[in-house]
């Protein structure tokens, strides 16, 4: 059994049906944030969440710690059955309680161990294989399914929350998120360079975005709004405005 935990949730083990919305949701609204690697759509998350006082998944987490611990156990990601049994048995815990995010996989702490360059492009393949997908989709609609929860990631507006009450699609230009992705890992002390780092993030693009299953693409009632050359604060209150009206209509 797939089991994820959030820290400052008791939400999240709730054995409501994941394969329909649910009819109320009575802690908020769900929020989608989708787009490619490095539009920023973490720090918007966090900081949207915070604002409303949701909770926020980040769902590229998630896949990044299955990778981890895929690649850990040595399971042959073209063996279906392998990756299937797999998928059967993993427990992922998110904590956000000091504004900083932990993952925790199968009871051992990822978090420094999930974001480095090669994961990143074991994360982006084993995120298009079917029961990798399921299990994600569905713990991420029972941790959702009351509302109050902003999920980032690549397909929430389009396959997990088609009916999420607002769906936005951020996005920058290849250079720009190649260039901030670069300023995080050197800060990390990562041996990269800028040149390689662009075309790391373009061809993550590509495959995230070719994929058969769940292929990352703007759902058609999500807002687009492009991250190049402005500050997170001008993106944040165009979110915060936006996920105010709703609610506001709503009530
Ligand atoms: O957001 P991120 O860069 O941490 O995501 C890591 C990878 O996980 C990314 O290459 C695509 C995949 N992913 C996905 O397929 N679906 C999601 N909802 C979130 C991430």
């Amino acid at each position: 059994m797939l089991r994820l935990h959030s820290l400052h949730s008791s939400r999240c083990l709730t054995k409501s049906p994941v394969d329909k919305a649910p009819e109320v949701r009575s802690a908020g609204l769900v929020i989608a944030i989708d787009g490619p690697s490095g539009a920023g759509k973490s720090t918007v998350a966090h900081l949207l969440a915070e604002r409303l006082g949701y909770l926020q998944i980040d769902t590229g987490a998630m896949y990044r710690a299955v990778a981890y611990l895929m690649h850990q156990a040595g399971v042959d990601t073209e063996d279906r059955d392998a990756v299937e049994r797999f998928c059967r048995d993993i427990d992922i815990r998110l904590d956000r309680s000091d504004g900083f995010q932990r993952v925790f996989a199968n009871g051992q702490e990822v978090t420094g161990h999930i974001r480095t360059p090669e994961m990143s492009l074991l994360t982006s393949r084993i995120s298009a294989l079917r029961p990798v997908r399921e299990a994600m989709m569905q713990a991420q609609r029972r941790m959702g399914a009351q509302g109050g929860v902003v999920l980032e990631g690549r397909d929430i507006g389009t396959v997990v929350f088609p009916d999420a009450d607002v769906k936005f699609f951020l996005s920058a230009s290849a250079e720009e998120r190649g260039k901030r992705r670069f300023m995080e890992l050197v800060a990390k002390g990562e041996q990269v360079t800028l040149e390689n780092t662009i075309m790391a993030v373009s061809l993550r693009d590509q495959q995230d975005s070719q994929r058969d299953l769940a292929p990352l693409k703007m759902a058609e009632d999500a807002i687009a709004i492009d991250s190049s050359g402005r500050t997170i604060e001008e993106v944040l209150d165009s979110m915060v405005m936006v996920c105010r009206n709703t609610t506001h209509t709503r009530n």
